[in-house]
């Protein structure tokens, strides 16, 4: 693999320029068009010599399985593990990892814990670490909802999609989002489950157009795309407590009516019918959510050929 000085990380959104978050959501476009067999020009250098090891700290279905298909599609190969399958579940630190992987690998993909540990492993690592969802963020579903959104509704730049439901690590993507690619989010959440002030603090900084209001109905009107969520994400035990305070913004038939005449509904899945999402809405007309799946895998490969320098 070409020897880059710094390696080209995907930890976050907003830690990415914007003209980078374009690129790789066009790229991702692009990989769809072209299916399985990935055009030359678009395969990184020695992509065929080049492994990507995944980490698993929680479970994962799409984002597993599409990290690995895509690096196969691409013309390299991996390496999936639970943590629990390395020493690190032994209690050897994160840096030594980096350190250890970096020796073999091409690339690292985790899902972690604690956002603090995807930053370790990218502090010590001297290749690319990928993004694969921390308790904070999830980078990689929101650059697929991107591209599954505009795939409906056109370039996103300029366009309303209300987020309803926690404020999330998937909220907090979306909120990076909004402000690299320049559109508005409304986020209708309750307020003791509001996304973090220090990327509310982020967004105002950057100048982004991101409402946070406790109002389903209000964050809804007129916008092209609805997206919500689990109300309990993985490593979070008040269960109870959350279904209670997130009952009001189940999204419904209702709910999605006052929406714009033609919008789509997005999740990232998995999904609790009834629950955050009527079985009716997700499974309806104005759902895009196994498009959205699909995306994963071609968002992928547009991540992977970034990171790996393509
Ligand atoms: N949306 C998503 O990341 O799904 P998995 O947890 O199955 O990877
Ligand atoms: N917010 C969810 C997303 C799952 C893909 C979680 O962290 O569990």
């Amino acid at each position: 693999m070409p020897t880059l000085s710094a390696p080209r990380h995907l930890l976050d959104l907003h830690l990415l320029d914007a003209a980078t978050v374009r690129r790789i959501v066009d790229d991702a476009h692009t990989m769809k068009r072209a299916g399985k067999r990935v055009p030359p020009a678009m395969r990184p250098a020695g992509i065929e010599d080049a492994v990507l090891v995944m980490i698993f700290e929680k479970p994962s279905t799409r984002t597993r399985v599409s990290f690995d298909i895509a690096m196969r599609q691409l013309g390299g190969q991996t390496i999936a593990l639970n943590h629990t399958d390395l020493q690190l579940g032994r209690g050897e630190t994160i840096a030594d990892t980096a350190r250890v992987l970096s020796r073999y690998a091409d690339a690292i993909m985790i899902r972690a814990n604690k956002h603090a540990t995807l930053l370790d492993l990218a502090e010590y690592a001297d290749i690319p670490v990928i993004n694969g969802l921390t308790d904070e963020s999830h980078p990689c579903q929101v650059l697929a909802d991107v591209q599954t959104f505009e795939e409906s509704c056109g370039p996103i730049a300029g366009k309303t999609v209300a987020w309803v439901g926690d404020g999330n690590n998937v909220a907090v993507s979306w909120m990076h989002a909004a402000v690299r690619l320049g559109f508005s989010l409304r986020i209708a959440c309750p307020p003791s489950l509001a996304p973090d002030p220090k990327v509310v603090e982020w967004v105002n900084k950057e100048g982004g157009d991101v409402s946070i209001d406790s109002d389903a109905a209000g964050a809804v009107a007129g916008a092209a795309c609805v997206v919500t969520d689990t109300w309990v994400s993985m490593g979070q035990t008040d269960a109870a407590h959350r279904k209670q305070l997130l009952a009001p913004y189940a999204v419904d038939a209702k709910l999605m009516s006052m929406a714009a005449k033609d919008a789509i509904f997005l999740h990232c899945l998995p999904a609790y019918r009834e629950h955050e999402v009527t079985a009716e809405v997700l499974e309806g007309p104005q759902s895009r959510v196994w498009d959205e799946a699909e995306n994963r895998l071609h968002a992928q490969k547009a991540v992977l050929a970034w990171c790996l320098g393509a």
